[in-house]
């Protein structure tokens, strides 16, 4: 299948959901597309909370060149995965940046039903505490965009290296 993942950082080997991500690609793909963005780079613009894309003007906003390239690929692709690991109870900001510049796709403002026939899926790890308030980020989104239904993986780590 055709996948997005978006990934918060450029950890690759000593990462966690980097390194479980690759477990659930190795099963999904299967000669499938892959889209994948790394943060912050690939959605460096903060909102700046001008309404434009509220307004219909989405092409006035900062972040306009990075979000059409995100949306091209959702557009394509039947998973959006998210690697999320918890940062102080919560998603790290890098990727909280990204789900603010979707806020005007949300159901109530200007749905996109495609994201109806979507899955996503989070994956979360933490030392010890604060997956749930972090899926619960992520997920807040997944339902608010209409994504027809929002796995979970987490897990605890009890560090900061995947060996
Ligand atoms: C800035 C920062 C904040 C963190 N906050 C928490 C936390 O609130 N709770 C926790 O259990 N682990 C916390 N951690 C640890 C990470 O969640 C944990 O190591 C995670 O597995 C890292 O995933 P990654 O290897 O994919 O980056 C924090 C790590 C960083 C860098």
């Amino acid at each position: 299948m055709n996948i997005t993942i978006i990934y918060p950082h450029k950890r690759k080997t000593k990462s966690s959901t980097y390194g479980i991500a690759q477990m659930v690609l190795d099963r999904l793909l299967s000669g499938g597309t892959l889209h994948e963005f790394y943060l912050p780079q690939d959605m460096p613009h903060v909102c700046a909370g001008c309404y434009a894309c509220m307004n219909g003007r989405e092409d006035k906003c900062g972040g306009h060149e990075y979000m059409q390239k995100l949306i091209a690929a959702i557009d394509d692709s039947e998973l959006i995965i998210f690697c999320a690991p918890t940062y102080v109870y919560h998603i790290p900001g890098q990727v909280k940046t990204l789900l603010d510049h979707f806020a005007y796709r949300w159901l109530v403002h200007r749905p996109d039903l495609s994201l109806m026939c979507k899955q996503a899926l989070i994956i979360t790890t933490a030392a010890g505490g604060g997956m749930k308030s972090t899926v619960r980020d992520l997920r807040d989104s997944m339902n608010y965009w209409g994504i027809g239904r929002t796995n979970v993986i987490t897990q605890a780590v009890w560090g900061y290296d995947w060996s």
